[in-house]
C-alpha cells in the first residue's frame, strides 16, 4: 500500500432547509492511499457531491478535519485556508465532474495545455496524454465537436496531465450510455493504476463501484 494521500476525520455537513437543519454527512471518517481507489456510493441526495466539494475545499464542513497530501484543514475560517485549497486544486487534486470539465472555447489539446500550465508542469506531453486516453485524433477539435465519451476522455487526459496526487471524480460517467460509461471508466481505472494516484470515485452505479478497492455507502452512514 502507498502513502496516505487523503485523510478525513469526523466530517459533518448540514444544510438549512426552511427552518430546519438537515444533516447530510454525519461524523464521517475515511482515508485513501496512493494507488488506491475508494468508491463513494449512495442514492441521489445521499451527499456524494457534498462530500467531494468538501474534499477539494469548494464548500466548508461544519465540523471535522481534512488532510490532503500533507496539507491539513481543521478550520475553514483559518487564515490562508482558501489560498491553500486553491493551490491544491491547481497542482494536487484533479477534479472530474459529470459534465462541464472542458473549456468550450479551447480545443481538446489546448484544454490539456492550459491545465498542465496551471499545474506548473513543462509543456510537451499534452498530445501524448490525449493519445493515451484514446482521443489523440480529436486533439484539435472543440468540446462541442466530439461525443460525450470523447469529451470525458479528454477531461481525463487533462486531469492526468496535471500529475495529481488525488483525483476526485463526481459521477464522471453519469451522462454516458452503459457501454461508453464502461469504456471511460476502464480508462480511468487503468491509468489511475499506472500513475499510482489516489482516486475517490462517486457514483450511483454499483457495478462500477465494485471495481474500486474500497466502498463507502452514504445511504447507510447518513
Ligand atoms: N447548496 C445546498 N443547499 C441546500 N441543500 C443542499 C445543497 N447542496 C445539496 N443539498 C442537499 O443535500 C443533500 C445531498 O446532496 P448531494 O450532495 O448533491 O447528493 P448526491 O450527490 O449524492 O446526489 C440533498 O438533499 C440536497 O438537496
Ligand atoms: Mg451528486
Amino acid at each position: 500500500m502507498g502513502s496516505q494521500v487523503l485523510a478525513v476525520e469526523g466530517l459533518s455537513k448540514g444544510y438549512i432547509s426552511g427552518d430546519q437543519r438537515v444533516l447530510v454527512l454525519a461524523d464521517l471518517s475515511l482515508s485513501v492511499c496512493s494507488g488506491e481507489s475508494l468508491a463513494v456510493v449512495g442514492r441521489s441526495g445521499s451527499g456524494k457531491s457534498t462530500l467531494l466539494n468538501l474534499l477539494c475545499g469548494l464548500q466548508a464542513p461544519d465540523e471535522g478535519r481534512i488532510a490532503v497530501a500533507g496539507e491539513s484543514f481543521d478550520d475553514a475560517a483559518a487564515p490562508g485556508a482558501d489560498m491553500r485549497w486553491s493551490e491544491l486544486r491547481r497542482r494536487t487534486i484533479g477534479v472530474l465532474f459529470q459534465d462541464v470539465n472542458l473549456m468550450p472555447a479551447l480545443s481538446l489539446l489546448d484544454n490539456v495545455r492550459l491545465r498542465t500550465h496551471l499545474a506548473g508542469h513543462p509543456a510537451g506531453g499534452e498530445r501524448g496524454w490525449l493519445e493515451r486516453l484514446g482521443v489523440g485524433g480529436e486533439a484539435d477539435r472543440y468540446p462541442d465537436q466530439v461525443s460525450g465519451g470523447q469529451a470525458q476522455r479528454a477531461a481525463l487526459a487533462m486531469v492526468f496531465a496535471m500529475a495529481p496526487a488525488l483525483i476526485l471524480a463526481d459521477e464522471p460517467t453519469g451522462s454516458l450510455d452503459r457501454h461508453t460509461a464502461d469504456e471511460v471508466a476502464d480508462c480511468l481505472f487503468t491509468v489511475q493504476q499506472q500513475t499510482g494516484c489516489a482516486l475517490l470515485f462517486a457514483t450511483h452505479d454499483r457495478e462500477l463501484a465494485f471495481r474500486c478497492d474500497h466502498l463507502l455507502d452514504l445511504s447507510t452512514t447518513g
